[in-house]
């Protein structure tokens, strides 16, 4: 395992050196698992690769990967969304000093966050081991793809981290087709890898009506059996889409079916049924899943990334509620509860919904993006005060929504980059791979 980890630290630069006794090990362990369980279906299927791999040239990146990806193999009966943090006292892998795409709200260090230990931890998955992030195996997987993010300015949060996570390998360019920050687009030049960001925290087609509303947040109209044609007349060429949705929710909405007024959330209108939040947060990912599904040339593997729950303790967000602790939570010493729970399970639901019909369908896939336990134990992963300078005047005062860069989200590109690889593996198990 340390051998492995820091080939995940380092890269396939370094890996030039050991390859030699490493295919020397694999050999070895390959023998060792013919010999002593040559009946065992999926220590079986992972010896297939492994002498595929050896039979390619033992110096192309493609080949690294592939041994990479053996791990994968035994991954499937373990849940990688189910474990602890542990500390990692290498982290983090990046500063507000070596990358430039760290949110300003986000920049925690930048505000005078005066704690890092937040920063030093990484997940462990109770049965297998999650590695941490490798940007160049990531790059190799990701050549010549796309991939868009499609949701709130959490999901931004996620891609910014991606950014500065690849940054030891490559920085982007910028081919925005607009100078909109919110759909924004990046190209790494030298592996044709394109990330895309589409804002669209409803999901679905949706109207600021009055900027007050109710709660000074804004009231909404939301039309939830109408995609948004900002990201989906854009989305069929993508070959992975994480969706991803939840905070906006909370605010007053007007919700529209069909075109007329079905209901709403806490809107106050006379004569308008309040629905609560979660009717039209089913509503909204049953569309945007449906949106996907629908969408003839799409043919990506779409991701829904769950809820990621906030850690107001002491009020609401806008009474002065604030998150003030620096340490995970133990699995044992908090549970999904109440609204988050809600949110989490209507995914859930949504997702089986929506993966029963890609199957049916057969291109399409869709997968769960787990990420709601992991960050449901981490309510010192947000920015509180730090986002900004002390006596700004900002609507979300203590935020503990967003992340700080470095931080807990880094943990969902090791989640992403292990996901990437088990469809690889998926793949080519589809494809029932000649037996050497
Ligand atoms: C990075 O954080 C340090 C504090 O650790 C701060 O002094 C500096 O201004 C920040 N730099 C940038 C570019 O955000
Ligand atoms: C880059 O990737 C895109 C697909 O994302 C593909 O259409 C295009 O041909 C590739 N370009 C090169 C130069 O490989
Ligand atoms: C609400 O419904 C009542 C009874 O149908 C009606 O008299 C009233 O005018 C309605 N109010 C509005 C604002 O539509
Ligand atoms: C903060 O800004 C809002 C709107 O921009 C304004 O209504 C409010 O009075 C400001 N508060 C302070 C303390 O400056």
């Amino acid at each position: 395992m340390k051998f492995q980890d820091k080939e995940h630290l380092y890269g396939n630069n370094n890996n030039k050196k050991q390859i030699i006794p490493k295919i020397i090990l694999i050999a070895i362990f390959v023998i060792i698992i013919v010999l002593v369980t040559p009946l065992s279906y999926p220590l079986f299927g992972s010896s297939v690769l492994l002498i595929r791999t050896k039979s390619k040239a033992p110096n192309s990146n493609i080949d690294l990967i592939e041994q990479e990806t053996l791990p994968s193999t035994s991954l499937k009966e373990c849940d990688i969304f189910n474990g602890e943090w542990v500390p990692n006292p290498k982290a983090p892998y990046y500063t507000n000093k070596t990358c430039w795409a760290i949110h300003e709200h986000q920049n925690c260090m930048k505000y005078g966050r005066p704690d890092s230990d937040f920063m030093k931890w990484r997940w462990k998955p109770n049965e297998c081991e999650l590695p941490i992030f490798n940007p160049f195996q990531f790059l190799e997987i990701v050549r010549g793809k796309t991939l868009a993010f499609v949701g709130d300015s959490v999901g931004r949060n996620h891609m910014q981290s991606l950014i500065c996570l690849l940054s030891r390998v490559e920085w982007p360019i910028d081919v925005s087709y607009t100078k909109d920050d919110y759909f924004m687009r990046w190209r790494y030049p030298s592996y044709n890898f394109t990330m895309a960001f589409f804002w669209s925290p409803f999901l679905v087609k949706a109207k600021q009506e009055n900027s007050d509303g109710p709660t000074h947040t804004g009231l909404y109209n939301i039309h939830l059996d109408e995609f948004d044609h900002k990201w989906t007349s854009q989305i069929e060429g993508f070959d992975y889409v994480i969706i991803n949705g939840g905070h906006w929710f909370f605010k007053p909405m007007v919700f529209f079916e069909k075109g007329k007024i079905v209901g709403c959330h806490y809107c106050l209108l006379e004569n308008v049924t309040d629905l609560t939040m979660y009717y039209g947060y089913r509503k909204a990912f049953k569309t945007a899943l449906q949106a996907l599904n629908s969408l003839e040339n799409y043919k990506g593997v779409t991701f829904l990334r769950t809820f990621a729950p906030s850690h107001f303790e002491n009020g609401l967000w806008n009474e002065g509620g604030n998150c003030l602790r620096t340490k995970p939570f133990k699995s044992s010493e908090t549970r999904l509860e109440s609204t988050n729970m809600e949110l989490y399970m209507i995914q859930l639901e949504e997702y089986k919904i929506a993966q029963k019909k890609a199957k049916k369908n057969g291109l399409k896939k869709v997968r769960l993006f787990d990420t709601t336990q992991a960050m449901l134990l981490r309510p010192d992963g947000h920015p509180s005060r730090y986002g900004h300078l002390p006596n700004e005047n900002v609507t979300l005062y203590n935020d503990c929504v967003h992340w700080c860069l470095p931080g807990p989200i880094d943990t969902w590109n090791d989640f992403l980059l292990e996901m990437l690889k088990t469809e690889r593996v998926k793949f080519k198990g589809e494809k029932k791979p000649q037996i050497v």
